[in-house]
C-alpha cells in the first residue's frame, strides 16, 4: 500500500496556497485542510461575542470561551469540496468577509489561541495523508511533515491576482489599496513574536510568479513520486 504522506504548504498570503493545497488533497485523496480557516472561524466566535471591535480586543473573555469554540471540516458532495463548521453551523461564507479579515491577524497573534489551533490541527493530522495550509504548519504543527512547500510570488503578481479575483465577485477596490494590505499582511505574518511567518529549513520554495496552476501540479507530483519511490 502507498505510504499516506502529510503535506506542509506554508508562505505569504495570497499566493493561492489553499487552492493549491485543495487541488494536492483532490488529486492524492487527501483530507485538506485550511488552518486560516481555523483562525476565521475563532475570529468569527469572537466578533459575535463583543470581544473584538475596532478599537479593543478583550482577551480574557475569549481565553475563558476558548473551550467552548469547536470546529469542523465538513465534506459537502454537492460543491465536491470541504466546508468550515463552527459549533455545528456553516460559515464557509461568512469567515471569508472583510471584517473578519480584518480582525483575524489580531486574534491569531494570542498565544494560547495559536496553542489550541495547533492541538486541533495535529489532532486532524494523526490520520495522515493529509495536505494543510498555512504559515506555521512546516516549522511548528508538523515539523516532521513529508513534504513541505514554501509558496511566495512578487507583490505585484499577487496583488494583481487579488484584484481579479475581487473584480470577478463584483467588488471594486483599488489596485494600489491591495498592493498595500498584502505588504502589510507580509510585514505582521513575517514579524508577529509567535509563530511567525518563516520558511522551515527543510521546506522547499514554490515561487508561482511566473507558473500556471497545471505547472504547478506538474512540479508537486514529482515531488510526491520521488518522496514516495524514497520511503
Ligand atoms: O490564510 P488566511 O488568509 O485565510 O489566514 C487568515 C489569518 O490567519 C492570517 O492573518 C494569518 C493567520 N494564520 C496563522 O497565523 N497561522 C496559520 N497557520 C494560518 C493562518
Amino acid at each position: 500500500m502507498e505510504k499516506r504522506l502529510i503535506i506542509a504548504i506554508d508562505g505569504y498570503s495570497s499566493c493561492g496556497k489553499s487552492t493549491y493545497a485543495r487541488l494536492i488533497a483532490k488529486e492524492l485523496n487527501y483530507i485538506f485542510i485550511d488552518s486560516g480557516a481555523m483562525y476565521r472561524a475563532v475570529t468569527l466566535y469572537c466578533m459575535r461575542r463583543n470581544f473584538i471591535s475596532i478599537t479593543a480586543m478583550n482577551t480574557r473573555s475569549i481565553l475563558s470561551e476558548l473551550k467552548d469554540i469547536h470546529i469542523d471540516f465538513v465534506f459537502n458532495p454537492d460543491i465536491n469540496e470541504y466546508e468550515t463548521f463552527l459549533n455545528s453551523e456553516n460559515v464557509e461564507t461568512e469567515i471569508r468577509n472583510m471584517a473578519v479579515t480584518s480582525y483575524v491577524s489580531r486574534i491569531s497573534q494570542i498565544q494560547e489561541v495559536r496553542q489550541r489551533m495547533v492541538e486541533m490541527q495535529r489532532q486532524i493530522g494523526i490520520s495522515k495523508g493529509i495536505v494543510m495550509d498555512g504559515r506555521d504548519i512546516g516549522t511548528v504543527v508538523f515539523p516532521d511533515a513529508d513534504i513541505k512547500i514554501f509558496m511566495t510570488a512578487s507583490v505585484d503578481i499577487r496583488a494583481k491576482r487579488r484584484h481579479n479575483e475581487l473584480k470577478e465577485k463584483g467588488v471594486n477596490i483599488d489596485f494600489e489599496e491591495i498592493k498595500r494590505t498584502i505588504i502589510a499582511r507580509d510585514i505582521a505574518d513575517e514579524n508577529r513574536d509567535i509563530s511567525p511567518l518563516r520558511r522551515a529549513d527543510d521546506a522547499i520554495i514554490l515561487d508561482n510568479s511566473r507558473m500556471t496552476i497545471e505547472e504547478q501540479m506538474v512540479w508537486i507530483k514529482d515531488i510526491i513520486d520521488r518522496k514516495r519511490n524514497d520511503s
